[in-house]
């Protein structure tokens, strides 16, 4: 984990209390801490930092137990790695989805941060609209795999034809994204371990259907994004199930009660001046839908209509 973190990050148990984190370095390799660990003086809880991997989850067990194993599967990596980077491997079929979502987004000052990053491509996109990008995720292996690209910007990726066919393909990054304006840390999208108004744009893509408590994710967006010049981005597919959430807390999709209707247009109504549940109110700048392909093999691909909204304030 970068250094510079440190003078960012808060204990998330402690939440909303903003406790700055006491760290002890036992091996730093530049500016990375490879090992170390931070302690919180207030709860006295312990996150720990190994291979440059900071886990910040304030409940490690719960998360893995909720996301399943399933971010953690070497053909999930491989999936997303696909998803996230085909374009650099120039994949005839590789989804723009990545660069439609980054051209919403205008360039600004201190800090991006991404939430439910994955392998980390918005992240590096957002590091390049921004002074420093963190993605964070609740998987490690999806974190432990953003960082080796961030470390090597090299990576070879075996891509499943059939069967126990894969094909290798190399992915470099484009020399123009900046490994030292990005990091990438395990944690909680519903307890984000920075403090509130730190950040001048957040971003949940494909996240807010499969988190336990969907309206804890955005205030905790609104809590952690500036009152003040902040841009917001949202999409997704609002695939709602009971596996991530009880059906009372989906922001959408319910023929009654007070989150009637479609996800993307109760969303917009919290965030926006009328009905707004996420004060300082936001103003929409835009809303339409990306189509975004995962791939599982070379004749298996799912298309999937990812809502979005953008809001700044
Ligand atoms: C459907 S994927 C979308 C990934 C990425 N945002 C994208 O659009 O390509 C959902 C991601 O959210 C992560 N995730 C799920 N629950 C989370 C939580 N509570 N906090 C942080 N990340 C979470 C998963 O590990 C996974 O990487």
């Amino acid at each position: 984990m970068k250094k510079l973190l440190l003078e960012l990050l808060i204990c998330p148990v402690c939440l909303p209390g903003e406790v700055r984190l006491m760290e002890t370095i036992n091996e730093i390799s530049g500016e990375d801490i490879v090992d170390g660990e931070l302690r919180c003086p207030e709860c006295g809880n312990r996150y720990r930092i190994q291979n440059g991997i900071a886990d910040l989850d304030p409940n490690p067990s719960s998360a893995a137990m909720l996301s399943g194993n399933k971010y953690e599967t070497a053909p999930v990596v491989s999936s997303y790695l696909w998803s996230h980077y085909g374009d650099l491997f120039n994949d005839e079929n590789a989804s723009d989805a990545y660069r439609q979502w980054a051209d919403l987004m205008q360039p600004h000052d201190g800090l991006a941060l991404d939430a439910g990053s994955a392998v980390g491509r918005f992240t590096f996109e957002m590091a390049q609209k921004s002074n420093f990008a963190v993605g964070i995720d609740s998987s490690r292996t999806f974190v432990r795999t953003a960082r080796e690209l961030m470390l090597r910007r090299e990576m070879t990726v075996a891509l499943k034809q059939e069967g126990n066919i894969t094909t290798d393909v190399k992915l470099s990054l484009p020399p123009e994204w900046d490994s030292d304006k990005v990091e990438f840390i395990v944690g909680d999208a519903l307890a984000m371990p920075f403090r509130a108004d730190s950040a001048g744009s957040f971003s949940s893509l494909n996240l807010i259907d499969k988190v336990p408590r969907p309206m804890a994710h955005l205030t905790e967006m609104n809590r952690v994004t500036r009152s003040v010049g902040a841009q917001f981005l949202l999409s997704d597919p609002f695939s709602w199930s009971e596996e991530a959430a009880p059906e009372e807390d989906w922001l959408g999709g319910r023929t009654s009660g007070p989150c009637a209707g479609k996800g993307l247009d109760n969303i917009m109504a919290m965030l926006n001046k009328e009905g707004c549940r996420l004060p300082p109110a936001w103003d929409i700048s835009a809303h339409g839908q990306v189509w975004w392909k995962i791939r599982t093999h070379a004749n298996h691909f799912e298309q999937i209509r990812s809502c979005y909204v953008k809001a700044t304030r």
